[in-house]
Protein backbone atom coordinates (compact mmCIF):
# COMPACT_ATOMS: atom_id res chain seq x y z
CA UNK A 1 0.00 0.00 0.00
CA UNK A 2 1.19 3.11 -0.68
CA UNK A 3 2.46 5.60 2.39
CA UNK A 4 0.90 7.87 3.86
CA UNK A 5 3.80 9.70 5.98
CA UNK A 6 7.72 9.22 5.60
CA UNK A 7 10.55 9.60 7.64
CA UNK A 8 14.12 9.64 7.26
CA UNK A 9 16.97 7.78 9.17
CA UNK A 10 19.82 7.15 8.55
CA UNK A 11 19.81 3.42 10.19
CA UNK A 12 16.88 1.88 10.61
CA UNK A 13 16.39 -1.70 12.92
CA UNK A 14 13.53 -3.91 12.58
CA UNK A 15 12.90 -5.30 16.54
CA UNK A 16 13.73 -4.35 19.66
CA UNK A 17 15.52 -7.87 21.58
CA UNK A 18 18.72 -8.76 22.40
CA UNK A 19 20.01 -8.12 18.80
CA UNK A 20 17.70 -4.86 17.51
CA UNK A 21 18.45 -3.00 20.30
CA UNK A 22 22.33 -3.98 20.89
CA UNK A 23 22.84 -3.42 17.46
CA UNK A 24 21.35 0.53 18.20
CA UNK A 25 23.64 0.88 20.77
CA UNK A 26 26.83 -0.02 19.34
CA UNK A 27 25.73 2.10 16.03
CA UNK A 28 24.99 5.23 17.93
CA UNK A 29 28.51 4.92 19.73
CA UNK A 30 30.17 4.37 16.57
CA UNK A 31 28.18 7.50 14.91
CA UNK A 32 26.98 9.76 17.02
CA UNK A 33 25.31 12.11 14.56
CA UNK A 34 23.78 9.42 12.92
CA UNK A 35 19.60 8.90 13.24
CA UNK A 36 19.04 4.97 13.81
CA UNK A 37 15.42 4.62 14.19
CA UNK A 38 14.16 1.74 16.02
CA UNK A 39 10.84 0.16 14.89
CA UNK A 40 8.61 -2.51 16.69
CA UNK A 41 5.41 -4.12 16.68
CA UNK A 42 4.47 -4.04 19.98
CA UNK A 43 6.21 -2.51 22.76
CA UNK A 44 10.04 -2.47 22.97
CA UNK A 45 9.91 -4.98 25.10
CA UNK A 46 7.52 -7.36 23.61
CA UNK A 47 9.40 -9.99 21.90
CA UNK A 48 11.43 -13.14 22.81
CA UNK A 49 14.39 -11.90 24.74
CA UNK A 50 12.46 -11.46 27.74
CA UNK A 51 11.34 -15.21 28.17
CA UNK A 52 14.72 -16.60 27.67
CA UNK A 53 15.90 -18.46 30.82
CA UNK A 54 18.79 -20.15 30.52
CA UNK A 55 21.32 -17.37 30.46
CA UNK A 56 23.97 -16.61 27.87
CA UNK A 57 26.94 -19.13 26.77
CA UNK A 58 30.44 -17.87 26.92
CA UNK A 59 34.06 -18.77 27.83
CA UNK A 60 34.50 -17.21 31.09
CA UNK A 61 35.98 -20.11 33.38
CA UNK A 62 39.36 -20.28 33.02
CA UNK A 63 39.24 -23.94 32.38
CA UNK A 64 37.14 -23.67 29.91
CA UNK A 65 38.67 -22.28 26.12
CA UNK A 66 36.22 -20.86 23.00
CA UNK A 67 37.89 -24.55 21.41
CA UNK A 68 35.69 -26.50 23.77
CA UNK A 69 32.97 -24.18 23.07
CA UNK A 70 33.64 -24.65 19.36
CA UNK A 71 33.13 -27.94 19.46
CA UNK A 72 30.42 -28.39 21.69
CA UNK A 73 28.42 -26.03 19.19
CA UNK A 74 29.76 -27.80 15.92
CA UNK A 75 28.76 -31.25 17.61
CA UNK A 76 25.08 -29.75 18.28
CA UNK A 77 24.68 -28.27 14.29
CA UNK A 78 25.07 -31.99 13.39
CA UNK A 79 27.53 -31.04 10.54
CA UNK A 80 25.87 -27.97 9.60
CA UNK A 81 27.56 -24.99 11.52
CA UNK A 82 30.09 -22.37 9.40
CA UNK A 83 33.32 -23.26 11.42
CA UNK A 84 34.61 -19.96 11.13
CA UNK A 85 31.26 -18.20 11.97
CA UNK A 86 31.02 -20.45 15.15
CA UNK A 87 34.57 -19.41 15.76
CA UNK A 88 33.57 -15.81 15.96
CA UNK A 89 30.99 -16.31 18.15
CA UNK A 90 32.91 -18.31 20.69
CA UNK A 91 35.98 -16.09 20.88
CA UNK A 92 34.32 -12.57 20.29
CA UNK A 93 31.36 -13.71 22.96
CA UNK A 94 33.02 -13.11 25.97
CA UNK A 95 34.01 -9.20 25.16
CA UNK A 96 30.28 -8.57 23.91
CA UNK A 97 29.18 -10.37 27.43
CA UNK A 98 31.48 -7.71 29.17
CA UNK A 99 29.88 -4.91 26.68
CA UNK A 100 26.12 -5.74 27.88
CA UNK A 101 27.23 -5.76 31.28
CA UNK A 102 28.84 -2.26 30.66
CA UNK A 103 25.54 -0.87 29.90
CA UNK A 104 24.11 -2.10 32.96
CA UNK A 105 22.57 -5.70 32.74
CA UNK A 106 22.69 -7.45 36.09
CA UNK A 107 24.34 -11.41 36.14
CA UNK A 108 24.24 -13.80 39.38
CA UNK A 109 27.41 -13.63 41.04
CA UNK A 110 28.81 -15.87 43.76
CA UNK A 111 29.94 -14.86 47.07
CA UNK A 112 33.52 -13.61 45.93
CA UNK A 113 31.22 -11.64 43.22
CA UNK A 114 32.57 -14.23 39.74
CA UNK A 115 29.59 -14.53 37.50
CA UNK A 116 28.19 -17.99 38.42
CA UNK A 117 28.51 -20.40 35.63
CA UNK A 118 25.91 -23.32 35.00
CA UNK A 119 25.20 -25.76 32.37
CA UNK A 120 22.93 -27.10 29.79
CA UNK A 121 22.18 -29.62 27.03
CA UNK A 122 25.20 -29.89 24.94
CA UNK A 123 27.82 -28.14 26.78
CA UNK A 124 30.84 -30.02 28.40
CA UNK A 125 31.68 -27.55 30.46
CA UNK A 126 29.36 -24.40 33.09
CA UNK A 127 29.85 -21.59 30.66
CA UNK A 128 26.12 -20.36 31.45
CA UNK A 129 25.73 -17.07 32.82
CA UNK A 130 22.12 -16.04 34.28
CA UNK A 131 20.26 -13.23 35.77
CA UNK A 132 17.45 -13.50 38.95
CA UNK A 133 18.20 -17.07 38.53
CA UNK A 134 16.28 -18.32 35.44
CA UNK A 135 15.14 -14.70 34.58
CA UNK A 136 17.72 -14.00 32.32
CA UNK A 137 16.14 -12.43 29.27
CA UNK A 138 13.91 -10.08 31.26
CA UNK A 139 17.09 -8.87 32.44
CA UNK A 140 18.79 -8.41 29.23
CA UNK A 141 15.90 -6.73 27.68
CA UNK A 142 15.49 -4.10 30.66
CA UNK A 143 19.34 -2.92 30.72
CA UNK A 144 18.77 -2.20 26.98
CA UNK A 145 15.35 -0.59 26.77
CA UNK A 146 17.21 1.84 29.59
CA UNK A 147 20.48 2.22 27.92
CA UNK A 148 18.78 3.04 24.57
CA UNK A 149 16.55 5.55 26.54
CA UNK A 150 19.40 7.26 27.80
CA UNK A 151 21.14 7.20 24.30
CA UNK A 152 17.94 8.77 23.31
CA UNK A 153 17.53 6.68 20.16
CA UNK A 154 14.40 7.12 18.57
CA UNK A 155 11.74 4.27 18.25
CA UNK A 156 8.47 3.77 16.60
CA UNK A 157 6.28 1.35 18.78
CA UNK A 158 3.04 -0.59 17.24
CA UNK A 159 5.22 -0.71 13.96
CA UNK A 160 4.60 -3.64 12.24
CA UNK A 161 7.32 -3.80 9.20
CA UNK A 162 5.77 -4.60 5.93
CA UNK A 163 7.79 -4.66 2.63
CA UNK A 164 11.44 -3.33 2.01
CA UNK A 165 11.97 -0.37 0.12
CA UNK A 166 14.62 -0.67 -3.13
CA UNK A 167 15.88 2.24 -5.25
CA UNK A 168 16.29 1.61 -9.16
CA UNK A 169 19.29 0.21 -8.53
CA UNK A 170 18.09 -2.78 -6.20
CA UNK A 171 19.79 -1.64 -2.85
CA UNK A 172 17.81 -1.03 0.07
CA UNK A 173 15.97 2.24 0.37
CA UNK A 174 13.98 1.52 3.87
CA UNK A 175 10.51 -0.33 4.72
CA UNK A 176 7.12 0.15 4.64
CA UNK A 177 5.18 0.04 8.26
CA UNK A 178 1.53 -0.21 9.30
CA UNK A 179 1.04 1.41 12.60
CA UNK A 180 -1.55 1.75 15.10
CA UNK A 181 -1.99 4.22 17.81
CA UNK A 182 0.95 6.13 17.26
CA UNK A 183 -0.33 10.16 16.73
CA UNK A 184 0.70 11.36 12.77
CA UNK A 185 2.70 8.62 12.55
CA UNK A 186 -0.82 6.10 12.18
CA UNK A 187 -1.61 3.98 9.63
CA UNK A 188 0.82 3.04 6.54
CA UNK A 189 4.08 4.61 6.30
CA UNK A 190 7.72 4.66 5.63
CA UNK A 191 11.03 4.80 6.48
CA UNK A 192 14.26 5.43 4.04
CA UNK A 193 17.02 4.79 4.90
CA UNK A 194 20.07 2.88 3.11
CA UNK A 195 20.94 0.21 6.15
CA UNK A 196 17.79 -1.66 6.82
CA UNK A 197 18.52 -4.35 9.68
CA UNK A 198 16.45 -7.54 10.74
CA UNK A 199 15.91 -8.36 13.97
CA UNK A 200 12.75 -9.28 14.49
CA UNK A 201 13.50 -12.64 16.28
CA UNK A 202 11.71 -16.23 15.25
CA UNK A 203 8.38 -17.96 13.85
CA UNK A 204 7.35 -19.83 16.36
CA UNK A 205 3.81 -18.80 15.75
CA UNK A 206 3.72 -20.64 13.05
CA UNK A 207 2.73 -24.04 15.31
CA UNK A 208 0.32 -24.29 17.74
CA UNK A 209 2.60 -24.72 20.57
CA UNK A 210 5.42 -22.81 20.89
CA UNK A 211 7.60 -21.19 24.15
CA UNK A 212 7.61 -17.89 21.91
CA UNK A 213 5.74 -14.73 22.37
CA UNK A 214 2.61 -13.85 20.23
CA UNK A 215 4.57 -11.74 18.44
CA UNK A 216 6.77 -13.98 17.07
CA UNK A 217 5.11 -14.60 13.47
CA UNK A 218 7.72 -14.84 11.31
CA UNK A 219 7.85 -10.91 9.53
CA UNK A 220 11.36 -10.71 8.64
CA UNK A 221 12.13 -14.06 7.15
CA UNK A 222 8.76 -13.02 5.45
CA UNK A 223 9.52 -9.43 4.50
CA UNK A 224 12.87 -10.92 3.05
CA UNK A 225 11.47 -13.47 1.06
CA UNK A 226 9.10 -10.84 -0.53
CA UNK A 227 12.24 -8.97 -1.08
CA UNK A 228 13.74 -11.42 -3.05
CA UNK A 229 16.44 -12.24 -0.71
CA UNK A 230 17.84 -15.88 -0.01
CA UNK A 231 16.41 -17.61 3.53
CA UNK A 232 18.65 -20.60 4.39
CA UNK A 233 17.54 -24.17 6.00
CA UNK A 234 14.20 -23.43 7.54
CA UNK A 235 13.71 -26.80 8.12
CA UNK A 236 15.66 -26.37 11.33
CA UNK A 237 13.13 -25.20 14.20
CA UNK A 238 14.22 -26.40 17.43
CA UNK A 239 11.49 -28.14 19.45
CA UNK A 240 12.71 -27.46 23.24
CA UNK A 241 12.26 -30.74 25.35
CA UNK A 242 10.81 -29.64 28.30
CA UNK A 243 7.87 -26.62 28.11
CA UNK A 244 5.58 -27.02 30.84
CA UNK A 245 2.62 -29.41 29.53
CA UNK A 246 -0.75 -28.23 30.10
CA UNK A 247 -3.10 -30.37 28.72
CA UNK A 248 -5.99 -29.58 26.36
CA UNK A 249 -4.28 -25.59 27.55
CA UNK A 250 -1.54 -25.99 25.82
CA UNK A 251 -1.94 -24.43 22.98
CA UNK A 252 -0.33 -20.65 22.27
CA UNK A 253 2.54 -19.62 23.94
CA UNK A 254 3.90 -22.13 26.44
CA UNK A 255 5.55 -21.88 29.77
CA UNK A 256 9.41 -23.29 29.52
CA UNK A 257 11.27 -25.28 32.13
CA UNK A 258 15.38 -24.15 31.49
CA UNK A 259 17.37 -26.91 30.46
CA UNK A 260 19.10 -25.42 33.28
CA UNK A 261 16.75 -27.09 35.69
CA UNK A 262 18.53 -30.23 34.18
CA UNK A 263 21.57 -28.87 34.38
CA UNK A 264 21.41 -28.75 38.01
CA UNK A 265 20.61 -32.00 38.50
CA UNK A 266 16.75 -32.62 37.38
CA UNK A 267 16.01 -36.03 35.87
CA UNK A 268 13.60 -37.05 33.35
CA UNK A 269 11.28 -39.70 33.91
CA UNK A 270 8.64 -41.42 32.38
CA UNK A 271 5.16 -42.18 34.40
CA UNK A 272 6.45 -45.38 35.49
CA UNK A 273 9.50 -43.50 37.07
CA UNK A 274 12.06 -44.78 34.35
CA UNK A 275 15.32 -43.00 33.24
CA UNK A 276 15.26 -42.87 29.99
CA UNK A 277 18.11 -40.63 28.22
CA UNK A 278 20.48 -42.81 31.03
CA UNK A 279 20.61 -45.20 27.52
CA UNK A 280 20.20 -42.81 24.72
CA UNK A 281 23.28 -40.55 25.33
CA UNK A 282 26.52 -40.45 26.98
CA UNK A 283 25.49 -37.02 28.20
CA UNK A 284 22.01 -38.51 29.72
CA UNK A 285 19.75 -35.60 30.64
CA UNK A 286 21.99 -33.70 29.07
CA UNK A 287 22.28 -34.44 25.55
CA UNK A 288 21.78 -31.63 22.95
CA UNK A 289 18.67 -30.63 22.46
CA UNK A 290 17.20 -32.44 19.45
CA UNK A 291 18.26 -35.64 20.95
CA UNK A 292 16.41 -35.21 23.94
CA UNK A 293 13.36 -34.41 21.83
CA UNK A 294 13.46 -37.11 20.13
CA UNK A 295 14.18 -39.32 23.27
CA UNK A 296 10.68 -37.89 24.58
CA UNK A 297 8.44 -38.09 21.43
CA UNK A 298 9.92 -41.77 21.26
CA UNK A 299 9.12 -42.47 24.65
CA UNK A 300 5.91 -40.82 24.60
CA UNK A 301 4.96 -42.89 21.60
CA UNK A 302 6.51 -46.16 23.36
CA UNK A 303 3.85 -45.48 26.41
CA UNK A 304 0.87 -44.05 24.51
CA UNK A 305 1.48 -41.02 27.11
CA UNK A 306 1.27 -37.19 25.58
CA UNK A 307 3.77 -36.36 28.04
CA UNK A 308 6.87 -36.88 30.53
CA UNK A 309 8.15 -35.74 33.60
CA UNK A 310 10.99 -34.02 35.08
CA UNK A 311 11.99 -35.03 38.47
CA UNK A 312 13.59 -32.01 40.39
CA UNK A 313 11.88 -32.65 44.06
CA UNK A 314 15.34 -33.05 45.33
CA UNK A 315 16.18 -29.62 44.99
CA UNK A 316 14.01 -28.88 47.91
CA UNK A 317 11.97 -25.19 48.17
CA UNK A 318 14.84 -22.82 49.11
CA UNK A 319 16.48 -24.15 45.90
CA UNK A 320 13.92 -23.95 43.43
CA UNK A 321 12.51 -20.50 44.99
CA UNK A 322 16.00 -19.01 44.99
CA UNK A 323 17.72 -20.37 41.60
CA UNK A 324 14.28 -20.99 39.37
CA UNK A 325 11.91 -18.47 40.84
CA UNK A 326 10.14 -17.74 37.50
CA UNK A 327 9.43 -21.83 36.87
CA UNK A 328 8.79 -22.50 40.22
CA UNK A 329 6.15 -19.55 40.09
CA UNK A 330 4.61 -20.62 37.05
CA UNK A 331 4.13 -24.34 38.00
CA UNK A 332 2.47 -23.19 40.82
CA UNK A 333 0.37 -21.15 39.19
CA UNK A 334 -0.80 -23.91 37.33
CA UNK A 335 -1.07 -26.42 40.55
CA UNK A 336 1.91 -28.30 40.11
CA UNK A 337 4.50 -28.44 43.14
CA UNK A 338 7.93 -28.98 42.20
CA UNK A 339 9.24 -29.75 45.49
CA UNK A 340 6.44 -32.66 46.29
CA UNK A 341 5.61 -33.63 42.38
CA UNK A 342 7.13 -34.32 39.18
CA UNK A 343 6.78 -31.56 36.39
CA UNK A 344 5.26 -32.96 33.29
CA UNK A 345 6.52 -31.11 29.83
CA UNK A 346 6.83 -32.30 26.57
CA UNK A 347 8.41 -30.80 23.60
CA UNK A 348 7.44 -27.34 21.52
CA UNK A 349 8.80 -25.16 19.46
CA UNK A 350 11.03 -22.41 20.16
CA UNK A 351 13.96 -21.54 17.82
CA UNK A 352 13.70 -21.11 14.21
CA UNK A 353 18.26 -22.05 13.61
CA UNK A 354 17.87 -21.19 9.71
CA UNK A 355 16.65 -17.62 9.00
CA UNK A 356 17.73 -15.16 6.54
CA UNK A 357 21.35 -16.02 5.11
CA UNK A 358 23.84 -13.74 6.48
CA UNK A 359 27.32 -13.54 6.33
CA UNK A 360 29.82 -12.63 9.02
CA UNK A 361 29.06 -9.30 8.46
CA UNK A 362 25.33 -9.95 8.91
CA UNK A 363 24.65 -8.65 5.14
CA UNK A 364 21.87 -10.83 3.10
CA UNK A 365 22.06 -10.84 -0.45
CA UNK A 366 20.14 -7.83 -1.12
CA UNK A 367 22.46 -5.24 -0.70
CA UNK A 368 21.96 -2.63 2.41
CA UNK A 369 19.61 -5.26 3.69
CA UNK A 370 21.71 -6.70 7.49
CA UNK A 371 19.37 -9.47 9.46
CA UNK A 372 20.81 -10.34 13.20
CA UNK A 373 20.13 -12.20 15.94
CA UNK A 374 16.69 -14.95 15.17
CA UNK A 375 15.66 -13.68 12.13
CA UNK A 376 19.34 -14.72 10.44
CA UNK A 377 21.14 -17.62 9.40
CA UNK A 378 24.83 -16.57 9.96
CA UNK A 379 26.05 -20.63 10.45
CA UNK A 380 26.21 -20.88 13.92
CA UNK A 381 23.42 -22.69 14.90
CA UNK A 382 23.55 -25.35 12.04
CA UNK A 383 20.90 -28.49 12.61
CA UNK A 384 20.52 -27.91 16.40
CA UNK A 385 21.11 -24.48 18.27
CA UNK A 386 23.28 -25.36 21.20
CA UNK A 387 21.86 -23.54 24.39
CA UNK A 388 22.21 -20.28 25.34
CA UNK A 389 23.98 -20.00 22.00
CA UNK A 390 21.73 -17.15 20.95
CA UNK A 391 21.38 -14.03 23.17
CA UNK A 392 24.93 -14.87 22.18
CA UNK A 393 24.66 -14.46 18.61
CA UNK A 394 22.59 -11.58 19.14
CA UNK A 395 25.25 -9.52 20.84
CA UNK A 396 28.37 -10.67 18.61
CA UNK A 397 26.50 -9.92 15.55
CA UNK A 398 25.01 -6.72 16.38
CA UNK A 399 28.53 -5.62 16.78
CA UNK A 400 29.99 -6.60 13.70
CA UNK A 401 26.73 -5.09 11.57
CA UNK A 402 27.59 -2.11 13.11
CA UNK A 403 31.11 -1.56 12.25
CA UNK A 404 30.01 -3.11 8.68
CA UNK A 405 27.33 -0.32 8.29
CA UNK A 406 29.37 2.78 9.76
CA UNK A 407 32.21 1.29 7.41
CA UNK A 408 30.21 1.75 4.58
CA UNK A 409 28.55 4.53 5.07
CA UNK A 410 31.82 6.44 5.79
CA UNK A 411 33.30 5.40 2.30
CA UNK A 412 30.17 6.82 0.81
CA UNK A 413 30.20 10.17 3.10
CA UNK A 414 33.55 10.36 1.53
CA UNK A 415 32.90 10.66 -2.71
CA UNK A 416 29.29 12.32 -1.95
CA UNK A 417 27.43 8.96 -3.49
CA UNK A 418 24.02 8.60 -1.54
CA UNK A 419 24.00 5.05 -0.26
CA UNK A 420 20.67 4.56 -1.41
CA UNK A 421 18.43 6.69 -3.72
CA UNK A 422 14.72 7.05 -4.23
CA UNK A 423 12.67 4.55 -3.21
CA UNK A 424 10.95 2.91 -6.45
CA UNK A 425 7.51 2.47 -5.57
CA UNK A 426 6.07 -1.15 -5.14
CA UNK A 427 2.71 -1.67 -6.24
CA UNK A 428 2.83 -5.74 -6.12
CA UNK A 429 -0.55 -6.46 -4.89
CA UNK A 430 -0.31 -7.68 -1.32
CA UNK A 431 -2.56 -10.96 -1.34
CA UNK A 432 -3.55 -10.56 2.37
CA UNK A 433 -4.50 -13.44 3.72
CA UNK A 434 -8.09 -13.69 6.57
CA UNK A 435 -7.06 -13.54 9.88
CA UNK A 436 -8.94 -16.38 11.14
CA UNK A 437 -6.77 -18.77 9.09
CA UNK A 438 -4.15 -18.11 11.72
CA UNK A 439 -5.39 -20.96 13.96
CA UNK A 440 -5.50 -23.36 11.30
CA UNK A 441 -2.19 -22.95 9.69
CA UNK A 442 -0.79 -23.42 13.37
CA UNK A 443 -3.02 -26.99 13.52
CA UNK A 444 -1.65 -28.18 10.16
CA UNK A 445 2.02 -27.34 11.11
CA UNK A 446 1.49 -29.01 14.17
CA UNK A 447 0.36 -31.79 12.97
CA UNK A 448 2.27 -32.66 10.00
CA UNK A 449 5.58 -30.72 10.46
CA UNK A 450 6.24 -30.47 13.55
CA UNK A 451 8.84 -32.51 15.59
CA UNK A 452 8.09 -35.71 13.93
CA UNK A 453 7.31 -35.13 10.33
CA UNK A 454 7.10 -37.31 6.87
CA UNK A 455 6.40 -37.19 2.87
CA UNK A 456 3.23 -37.65 3.78
CA UNK A 457 2.52 -35.82 6.03
CA UNK A 458 4.61 -32.41 4.95
CA UNK A 459 2.22 -33.14 1.80
CA UNK A 460 -0.81 -32.86 3.69
CA UNK A 461 -0.20 -29.83 4.62
CA UNK A 462 1.17 -28.16 1.61
CA UNK A 463 -2.01 -29.31 0.50
CA UNK A 464 -3.22 -27.37 3.20
CA UNK A 465 -1.29 -24.61 3.11
CA UNK A 466 -2.15 -23.89 -0.66
CA UNK A 467 -5.56 -24.17 -0.20
CA UNK A 468 -5.72 -21.32 2.46
CA UNK A 469 -3.40 -19.24 0.11
CA UNK A 470 -6.21 -19.43 -2.59
CA UNK A 471 -9.58 -19.00 -0.25
CA UNK A 472 -10.93 -16.10 -1.78
CA UNK A 473 -11.79 -13.35 0.91
CA UNK A 474 -11.42 -9.80 0.93
CA UNK A 475 -9.47 -9.03 3.89
CA UNK A 476 -8.70 -5.57 5.66
CA UNK A 477 -4.74 -5.06 5.95
CA UNK A 478 -4.37 -4.66 9.65
CA UNK A 479 -1.54 -6.13 11.88
CA UNK A 480 -3.79 -9.81 12.21
CA UNK A 481 -4.12 -9.79 8.14
CA UNK A 482 -0.55 -8.72 7.92
CA UNK A 483 0.70 -11.36 10.54
CA UNK A 484 -1.21 -13.95 9.22
CA UNK A 485 -0.12 -13.56 5.93
CA UNK A 486 3.76 -13.63 7.01
CA UNK A 487 2.43 -16.69 8.78
CA UNK A 488 1.81 -18.52 5.72
CA UNK A 489 4.57 -17.20 3.94
CA UNK A 490 6.91 -18.88 6.37
CA UNK A 491 4.98 -22.02 6.59
CA UNK A 492 4.82 -22.81 3.08
CA UNK A 493 9.12 -22.28 2.93
CA UNK A 494 9.42 -24.16 5.52
CA UNK A 495 7.54 -26.98 4.23
CA UNK A 496 8.72 -27.03 1.21
CA UNK A 497 12.31 -27.38 2.82
CA UNK A 498 11.12 -29.87 5.01
CA UNK A 499 9.77 -31.90 2.02
CA UNK A 500 13.58 -31.27 0.13
CA UNK A 501 15.46 -33.00 2.67
CA UNK A 502 15.21 -36.33 3.28
CA UNK A 503 17.39 -37.26 5.88
CA UNK A 504 17.37 -36.90 9.63
CA UNK A 505 19.72 -34.33 11.19
CA UNK A 506 19.43 -32.30 14.04
CA UNK A 507 16.04 -30.88 14.45
CA UNK A 508 14.30 -32.12 11.45
CA UNK A 509 13.29 -35.51 11.86
CA UNK A 510 11.84 -37.36 8.97
CA UNK A 511 10.19 -40.79 9.58
CA UNK A 512 10.56 -42.29 6.53
CA UNK A 513 13.99 -41.25 6.20
CA UNK A 514 15.30 -41.95 9.43
CA UNK A 515 19.08 -41.84 9.23
CA UNK A 516 21.58 -38.98 8.57
CA UNK A 517 22.64 -38.89 4.70
CA UNK A 518 25.95 -37.13 5.04
CA UNK A 519 26.73 -38.45 1.40
CA UNK A 520 23.46 -36.27 0.31
CA UNK A 521 22.56 -33.91 1.78
CA UNK A 522 24.84 -32.15 3.64
CA UNK A 523 24.94 -29.12 2.35
CA UNK A 524 22.29 -26.24 3.33
CA UNK A 525 18.81 -25.79 1.66
CA UNK A 526 18.52 -22.16 -0.11
CA UNK A 527 14.81 -20.76 -0.33
CA UNK A 528 13.87 -17.77 -2.55
CA UNK A 529 10.17 -16.82 -2.88
CA UNK A 530 10.07 -18.56 -6.75
CA UNK A 531 10.18 -21.87 -4.73
CA UNK A 532 8.40 -20.52 -1.79
CA UNK A 533 5.08 -21.42 -4.10
CA UNK A 534 2.91 -18.71 -5.19
C1 LIG B 1 16.52 -22.81 28.28
O1 LIG B 1 16.69 -22.09 29.26
O2 LIG B 1 16.38 -24.02 28.33
C2 LIG B 1 16.49 -22.17 26.93
C3 LIG B 1 17.83 -21.70 26.60
C4 LIG B 1 17.95 -21.57 25.12
O3 LIG B 1 16.99 -21.75 24.38
O4 LIG B 1 19.08 -21.33 24.68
Amino acid sequence: PAPGWTVRADVVVVGSGVAGLTLALRYVALDPGAKVLVVTKDVLSSGSTRWAQGGIAAVLDPRDTPEEHLSDTLVAGVGLCDEEAVRILVTEGPDALRGLIAVGARFDTDDSGALQLTREGGHRRDRIVHAGGDATGAEVQRALVQAVAEAGIEVIEHALVLDLLKDAEGHTAGVTLHVMGEGDRDGVGAVTAGAVVLATGGMGQVYAATTNPVVSTGDGVALALRAGAVVRDLEFVQFHPTVLWLGEHSTGQQPLVSEAVRGEGAVLVDADGTRFMKDVHELADLAPRDVVAKAIMRRMRATGADHVYLDARHFGEEKWRTRFPTIHAVCLEHGIDPVTQLVPVAPAAHYASGGVRADLRGRTSVPGLYACGEVACTGVHGANRLASNSLLEGLVFAGRIAADIHAVRAVHAGNATPVAGEPVPDDRPTGLIDPRARSRIQAHMSRGASVLRGQESLGEVARALLNLRWTPVTVEPCTESWETTNLLTVASALVAAARERRETRGSHWREDFPERDDAWWLGHLDTTLTTEGP
